[in-house]
């Protein structure tokens, strides 16, 4: 199968009641680690790229690597996924690179702080849908902003997704996939204290919309064991916290079909080269470095695929 729309991985997730990963990717070492965790693992694949990482790199030559990977795994369904698309200008840029899926981040204005108004969003969105599905590319879209909850209020500025909202923003928009804004929040640092999420939220957006396929973005974990390594070698992160595996089992039950997934995987190449570093002070190959990054990346992967249960389904 190999580049497929999101759509097709996303509807056999539904069918099946399973997770789906979607790993960022900025770099070969992350890909390859990524691409052999599926391979392994026998999982589809969901790659998403930001912005960031386009101008990072160099968009045609992080998009030609990822169809080189996807052609020579014919038997993976892999999806490359613009995440946290800002416009259309940017969507048309990547539906023309090869982009199989784009994210349409509606929910803030192009500063990405203030928030946008329904009618706003639901507007950029619909213009996006229109234009991506005429070529055949998957559409996901995002209701309420990222934050986290404390005492099951969330802090100000932090706007849940009202599950109404949800259903007129779908029918409104005609998106595939909606990412819901429940009590995570993107990085190392989601709470402060014990992590809440209003799990409910998932229940009845997936009562209101079952076709469209429910997105969790902001899904680190930010495991201690990763965080330990990384201070292990000389670094400092203090006081991070993710969401623990348990609550992200529990979302994809209640129907999260599409589990962003970030900031892990920087943690773990981090933590291996830092620890490589330590170690051997005396190499300056780079190949070695990486390489364990690379090693790191695909051993959290390949376990994530295991947790989210998309392990065995391609
Ligand atoms: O949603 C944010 C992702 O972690 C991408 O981050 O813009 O630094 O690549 P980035
Ligand atoms: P994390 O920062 O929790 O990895 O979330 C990543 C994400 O949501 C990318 O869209
Ligand atoms: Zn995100």
């Amino acid at each position: 199968m190999a580049l497929c729309p999101m759509k097709e991985i996303l509807k056999e997730a539904e069918k099946g009641g399973y997770g789906v990963g979607a790993f960022n990717v900025n770099n070969m070492e992350q890909l390859q680690g990524i691409i052999r965790a599926g391979d392994e693992a026998k999982s589809p694949i969901i790659l998403q790229v930001s912005k960031t990482a386009l101008t990072y790199t160099d968009k045609e030559l992080l998009v030609a690597m990822i169809q080189v990977a996807a052609k020579k795994h014919p038997h993976l369904p892999i999806a490359i996924h613009l995440d946290h698309g800002s416009n259309l200008a940017l969507v048309k840029e990547v539906i023309d690179l090869g982009f199989t899926s784009v994210m349409i981040d509606g929910s803030l204005q192009e500063d990405g702080k203030t928030p946008r108004s329904f009618d706003d969003n639901a507007r950029v969105t619909k213009e996006v849908a229109d234009y991506a599905h005429k070529k055949g590319v998957t559409v996901e879209g995002e209701l309420g902003t990222l934050g986290g909850i404390e005492d099951g209020i969330a802090a100000s500025k932090v706007i849940l997704t009202d599950p109404k909202d949800a259903e007129r923003f779908v029918k409104d928009t005609g998106v595939d996939a909606l990412a819901l804004a429940i009590g995570t929040s993107h990085g190392a640092y989601k709470f402060k204290a014990t992590p809440k999420l209003a799990l409910d939220i998932i229940t009845e957006v997936h009562r209101r919309v079952p076709d469209t396929f429910l997105v969790m973005h902001g899904s680190s974990s930010v495991p201690q064991e990763l965080i330990e390594e990384v201070n292990k070698y000389g670094g400092e992160l203090k006081k991070a916290m993710g969401v623990p595996i348990d609550t992200i089992k529990e979302a994809i039950k209640l129907g999260m079909r599409k589990i962003n997934i970030d900031t892990d995987g920087r943690l773990a190449f981090t933590g291996a080269i830092r620890k490589y570093f330590h170690e051997h002070p005396e190499v300056f190959d780079q190949r070695k470095y990486l390489g364990e990054g690379r090693e790191a990346i695909y051993k959290w992967v390949k376990s994530k695929m295991i947790d989210f249960g998309c392990a065995g389904k391609a």
